[in-house]
């Protein structure tokens, strides 16, 4: 994978880019010397990542999914995982049962008798991982992916097919590794801030139709969240496809306590990931000011703004 580094930060290079930030190694995080550029911003991703598992773990009161999974589930894929900080991890440890912010170690972890494979672009973080995860470095846009054909019980992805080309066709070829009866988690959002009356404040919108004019320019659809459960069933490979729609407001205000956290950590999120974004979206218009427009009226508590996050759990014929 050729990078490229502006601002002490690593993005991936090349036709159908990944345009959030890839991480390198941790080992760079922990040895910046041996690192060519210095790679210390990464950490910032990974806290990002792992903030937003956070939160959602907790939406779901710790579970994996709102599927209802078999106990005795042997073969689980995560496709897109986030190599988590290891420092957040200790400290969550400390605070709940999982001591992990990432979903394929929590699933590991749930399930001690299977085995865990999680797949990204970016390499494997050298730190201890459960004895039941195996990491695999692969790019899923370009690369088959090596495994047999109905050989998984579940398989997980999220925040990864708003940023890729395709994404019917990923779902397609997932789908034919889960076995019959297995269950396909996928979680997403619509790339677009809401105000209150549904509509969008003039900053968020300019700053999204670059967003997502760039976007269409390498065939990503950022707005994949809500035509998943839709797509799912069109597909016809699913028994039972099952969504819901989750408005996270960015300034809490939800009498769910969890929700509430939510939305205020996704607010968080989008602000961090859009202030450094993929140089080549910068040449495509996105100067200072958009942004400032976006993080203008994202702050503004009453416009009442949110994000749509969809989650579905469809289970194979
Ligand atoms: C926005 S992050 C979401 C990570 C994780 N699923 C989560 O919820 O925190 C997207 C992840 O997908 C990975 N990714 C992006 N494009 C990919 C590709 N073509 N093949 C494999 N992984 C990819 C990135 O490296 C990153 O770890």
């Amino acid at each position: 994978m050729s990078t490229v580094d502006p601002q002490a930060r690593s993005f991936q290079e090349g036709p159908a880019t990944y345009m959030l930030p890839v991480s390198p190694s941790l080992i760079y995080l922990h040895f910046p010397s041996l690192s060519q550029s210095s790679h210390q911003n990464d950490a910032q991703e990974w806290n990002r990542l792992d903030e937003m598992h956070k939160g959602i773990d907790a939406f779901l009161g710790h579970k994996l999914s709102y599927a209802p999974l078999s106990e005795d589930a042997k073969r689980i894929l995560e496709i897109g995982w986030a190599p988590h900080n290891f420092l957040i991890s200790l400290a969550h440890s400390l605070t709940y049962r999982s001591g992990s912010g990432a979903w394929a170690i929590q699933a590991a972890e749930t399930y001690p008798d299977a085995t865990v494979t999680a797949v990204d672009l970016s390499p494997l973080p050298p730190r201890p991982l459960p004895k039941n995860v195996t990491f695999l470095k692969l790019n899923i846009v370009e690369e088959e992916l090596p495994f047999e054909p109905a050989s998984f019980d579940i398989i997980h992805t999220r925040f990864l097919l708003t940023h890729l080309p395709k994404w019917e066709d990923v779902v397609q070829r997932v789908t034919a590794l889960l076995k019959p009866g297995g269950w396909l988690l996928v979680e997403d959002i619509d790339h677009i801030a809401l105000d209150d009356n549904g509509g969008a404040g003039p900053g968020v919108q300019k700053f999204y139709n670059i967003y997502h004019a760039f976007a269409a320019t390498q065939n990503v659809d950022h707005m994949v969240g809500s035509k998943l459960e839709g797509t799912l069933k069109r597909l016809n490979l699913f028994s039972i496809v099952n969504g819901i729609e989750v408005k996270c407001p960015f300034h809490g205000g939800s009498n769910d306590p969890s929700l509430h956290a939510l939305g205020r950590t996704m607010r968080k999120s989008l602000i961090t990931v859009y202030k450094d974004l993929n140089p080549r979206l910068v040449a495509a218009g996105l100067t200072p000011e958009v942004q400032q427009g976006f993080f203008q009226e994202a702050g503004d508590r009453a416009r009442g703004l949110y994000v749509k996050l969809y989650m579905t759990w469809s289970r194979k014929k």
